[in-house]
């Protein structure tokens, strides 16, 4: 669970946070600009796209095989990304099935040129099913 830091605040008057320490940083990206849309600010389904890929990191090494996301039940966008940050993607398993394993991401943004200081831009709980070759469902295997 990430937690406020103090009165430190970013860009827009966000409050800069302490990375999670309950959940597995799985992917790290930079935002170029041609990832910006008509404000100048990250296209957001750039950033969805990146929660998807980083969201199947952990699942992928559940399923051992195909799989496919079939829900994203909630993604916030808490504040604006900006071409010039770093973006971490933490991930945790919230439930495993017998098909589907369900995450959540979290995104925490710093700035290029002045590292260490993180806002959260955005959280979402995404589920992927393990899938046999036909595209049907396939139980996970047992840990
Ligand atoms: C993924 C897919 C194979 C699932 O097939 P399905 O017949 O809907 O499967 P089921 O109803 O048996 O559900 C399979 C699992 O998904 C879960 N699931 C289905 N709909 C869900 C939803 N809206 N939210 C959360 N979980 C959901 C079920 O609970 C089940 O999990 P469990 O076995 O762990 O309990 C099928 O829906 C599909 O091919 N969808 C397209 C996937 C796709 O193209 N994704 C984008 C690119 S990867």
């Amino acid at each position: 669970m990430s937690e406020n830091s103090g009165a430190s605040t970013g860009r827009g008057g966000a409050t800069h946070v302490s990375l999670p320490t309950d959940k597995e940083l799985v992917m790290k990206v930079i935002p170029m600009p041609s990832d910006t849309n008509a404000n100048g600010d990250i296209f957001g389904g750039w950033v969805m796209a990146q929660v998807d890929l980083a969201g199947a990191v952990i699942p992928a090494r559940v399923a051992q095989g195909r799989m496919a996301t079939v829900a994203v039940n909630e993604f916030l966008f808490k504040h604006p990304v900006r071409v010039g940050d770093i973006l971490s993607f933490y991930s945790s398993v919230v439930r495993t099935g017998r098909t589907s394993i369900t995450v959540q991401v979290e995104v925490y943004a710093e700035t290029f040129r002045q590292q260490g200081r993180y806002i959260k831009v955005t959280e979402a709980l995404l589920t992927y099913v393990a899938i046999d070759d036909q595209g049907r469902p396939r139980p996970l295997q047992p840990a």
